[in-house]
């Protein structure tokens, strides 16, 4: 089959829906096999509706359907051993491991950084920060027995500035930028490249919800996406509100393939022109 990562086997965590969804179907439409793993449930602090078991059965349904096979889990990618066992069974059942995709995430919202209670925080750093971590520790040696491989932690923005109400987000994904270089120099003299994108505003339900309308419109009785347009637009240099969920799978999938095989270490910007403001 041919395809910029064909014969490959990929490894998506949040692969239920949003981006995790569209990495796994980007990839599949260049020819990778997939391991598809989310938590499949809601978060009690989050804003964003929960995934369902029903969603990421749909995401395997759309790599079908192009002629990839495709293994699911329903894990927590807070749980090591969950973790590991569901990566294990997917590299046993579909033959190897070359890339990963660390996507699954969290975003809530909360008040000033002093003033945040611990269990917001502690959430938001196990999932964010520390689950990309468990997520490449369990990969890794899969990666080493394939020879090599492509590692890409979704951070943000919020990886490379802070925004206000999200310090425990932004404390995650700055984190996700010191794991990524880790990882980088560590691995790298094994053949394995690392790196980081930081989607701006997406266009999924962690960001499009009714909580966000009514954090940036609080002078609307009931705001919606319209209301929150021009607002989010302020953000970028390009004249958009958001970018989609395959907008950040292009950039995955060239960080994935061999274009991008000298190329590690990097933060990649999918942002609109964010980081220049
Ligand atoms: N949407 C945005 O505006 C935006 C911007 C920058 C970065 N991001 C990042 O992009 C990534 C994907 O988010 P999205 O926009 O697709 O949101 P989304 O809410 O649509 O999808 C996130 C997916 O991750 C899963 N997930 C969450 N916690 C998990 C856990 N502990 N274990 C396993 N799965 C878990 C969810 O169930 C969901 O399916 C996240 O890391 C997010 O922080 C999003």
């Amino acid at each position: 089959m041919a395809g910029r990562v064909a014969g490959k086997v990929a490894f998506v965590t949040g692969a239920a829906r949003g981006q995790g969804r569209s990495h796994a179907v980007r990839l599949a439409q260049e020819g990778a096999d997939i391991i598809a793993v989310d938590i499949c449930r809601g978060f009690d602090n989050s804003p964003a509706p929960a995934a369902s078991p029903e969603d990421l059965a749909e995401t395997a349904d759309l790599v079908k359907g192009l002629d990839r096979r495709v293994v699911t889990a329903e894990v927590d990618v807070r749980d090591y051993e969950a973790l590991k066992a569901a990566v294990d069974s997917g590299v046993e059942q579909l033959g190897r491991l070359d890339i990963v995709v660390a996507n699954a995430g969290i975003g809530t919202i909360a008040p000033r950084l002093d003033r945040m209670d611990e269990d917001l925080w502690q959430e938001m750093i196990d999932v964010n920060l520390s689950g990309v971590w468990k997520t490449v520790k369990t990969a890794v040696p899969h990666l080493l027995s394939g020879g090599g491989g492509s590692i890409v932690l979704t951070s943000s923005v919020a990886g490379l500035k802070a925004y206000t109400h999200t310090g425990h987000y932004n404390a995650a994904k700055h984190g996700v930028v010191g794991l990524m270089r880790s990882f980088a120099v560590e691995l790298g003299p094994k053949n394995i490249r690392v790196n980081s994108v930081h989607p701006t505003h997406v266009n999924t339900p962690l960001l499009i919800n009714d909580m966000t309308f009514r954090l940036f419109r609080p002078d609307l009785e009931n705001p919606g996406p319209d209301d929150l347009a021009p607002i989010c637009q302020t953000f970028h240099t390009l004249p958009i509100p958001w970018v989609n969920a395959e907008d950040i799978s292009n950039a995955v999938l060239f960080l994935a393939s061999d274009e991008a095989r000298y190329i590690t270490g990097v933060t990649l910007p999918v942002d609109a022109g964010s980081c220049l403001k």
